[in-house]
């Protein structure tokens, strides 16, 4: 990625720091493109409210990744965002078609644990090379978190 280095970092920390923004950049929208998907395709008894509430998580998910593009490019770093780069998340998709609405719901938490999970191996090295950055990365661990929650909570 093209860079202008912040003057505030080194530069190995800033090229630490930033090639994990891009990755959760990547996985971020990975998973508000599966939580539409599952949004639309769910069906069943709970439909309404796993309906409602994937879009409430898909709504965050997206605010969190232009916070984390933002981070990345304050720091002096391109990022990319495109189909190609969010094809190499490592975020599996979710089956195509209708599918139950607990069934929908267990493929999202899935990911969602799975990118909360990277999330919080970034935040703990983060602390190293960027408290700031580390401090994005709370704040939205915080929030997703609680989102994982509501979510799987119909899933037990
Ligand atoms: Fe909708």
């Amino acid at each position: 990625m093209a860079t202008t280095p912040a003057p505030f970092l080194s530069e190995a920390k800033l090229k630490e720091t930033t090639a994990q923004l891009q990755d959760t950049l990547t996985e971020l929208i990975s998973l508000s493109l599966i939580g539409k998907q599952a949004h639309w395709n769910l069906r069943g008894p709970q439909f309404l409210e796993i309906h409602e509430l994937l879009d409430v998580i898909v709504e965050s998910t997206r605010n969190f990744y232009d916070d984390v593009a933002e981070r990345a490019v304050a720091l002096g770093t391109s990022v990319s965002g495109q189909a190609s780069a969010v094809n190499q998340s490592g975020i599996k998709e979710i089956p195509i078609g209708f599918m139950k609405d607990l069934e929908a719901a267990k493929e999202v938490v899935n990911r969602m644990g799975q990118v909360i999970t990277n999330i919080r191996q970034r935040m703990e090295e983060s602390g190293k090379t960027d408290p700031v950055t580390q401090d994005l990365y709370i704040e939205i661990l915080r929030t997703m978190e609680k989102q994982f929650w509501l979510l799987r909570s119909h899933t037990l």
